[in-house]
């Protein structure tokens, strides 16, 4: 009986998500990983990709690392005043969802595959995560803090990819109006960086 249980338990965490829906993810595991330096000699920038799915438990590990609360309303990424103007997308086959990081749940913002919407570059229709980088203008001290304030971000999940055996590549190649459209931003949001992840072909 255990046994099946814990077998559930890690096809329920294996697979991505259940399209048309928010997604309430698991935990993230907040410890381990690789030594810093270590991370640090690995960083680099991946442009080739196999199309191995990441799991929800990757997907919140690699948000909360990412750009989640470290303290009660403080995040692992700094940004200028606080402001904390940056959205989080992700990009996956599902569909497009705002990472909610104080209650860990991914909000379904666009129904089915855009990876291809994501970016011009081939790899990234085919990739399992895009990241997009969504600035709250309204909120920010300034356009040039929150440009400033992705880069944090951005860093964060090269690490954390570092770590983890993963592949990342940070872009700034994506069209801008074709994802206003999809996500139907106001006029005071703008994307302002896309990242992909995944494995390394
Ligand atoms: C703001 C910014 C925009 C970037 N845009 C792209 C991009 O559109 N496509 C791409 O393949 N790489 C892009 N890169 C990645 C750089 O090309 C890469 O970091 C650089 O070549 C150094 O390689 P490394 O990251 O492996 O050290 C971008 C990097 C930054 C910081």
């Amino acid at each position: 009986m255990n046994r099946l249980f814990l077998l559930i338990c890690f096809f329920l965490c294996s697979v991505v998500v259940v399209s048309g829906q928010d997604v309430k993810l698991p935990d993230p595991v907040k410890t381990g990983g690789i030594p810093l330096k270590d991370a640090l000699s690995k960083r680099q920038s991946v442009r080739a990709y196999s199309d191995k799915e990441l799991s929800t438990q990757t997907l919140s590990d690699l948000l909360w690392a990412a750009y989640g609360f470290n303290r009660a309303d403080k995040r692992v990424a700094p940004s200028s005043q606080n402001r904390q103007e940056i959205d989080l997308y992700v990009v996956i086959k599902e569909g497009i969802y705002l990472y909610d990081a104080k209650t860990n749940q991914l909000l379904l913002r666009a129904k089915g595959d855009h990876r291809k919407d994501a970016g011009s570059q081939d790899f990234v229709a085919n990739t399992p995560l895009n990241v997009l980088y969504i600035a709250n203008l309204d909120k920010a001290s300034n356009r040039d803090a929150a440009c400033m304030d992705c880069g944090f971000i951005s860093q964060n999940i090269y690490l954390f990819c570092a770590s983890e055996g993963l592949a990342s590549v940070v872009r700034g190649s994506f069209g801008k109006d074709k994802l206003h459209k999809i996500l139907q931003l106001t006029g005071k949001q703008e994307v302002l960086l896309a990242q992909t992840v995944g494995f390394a072909k």
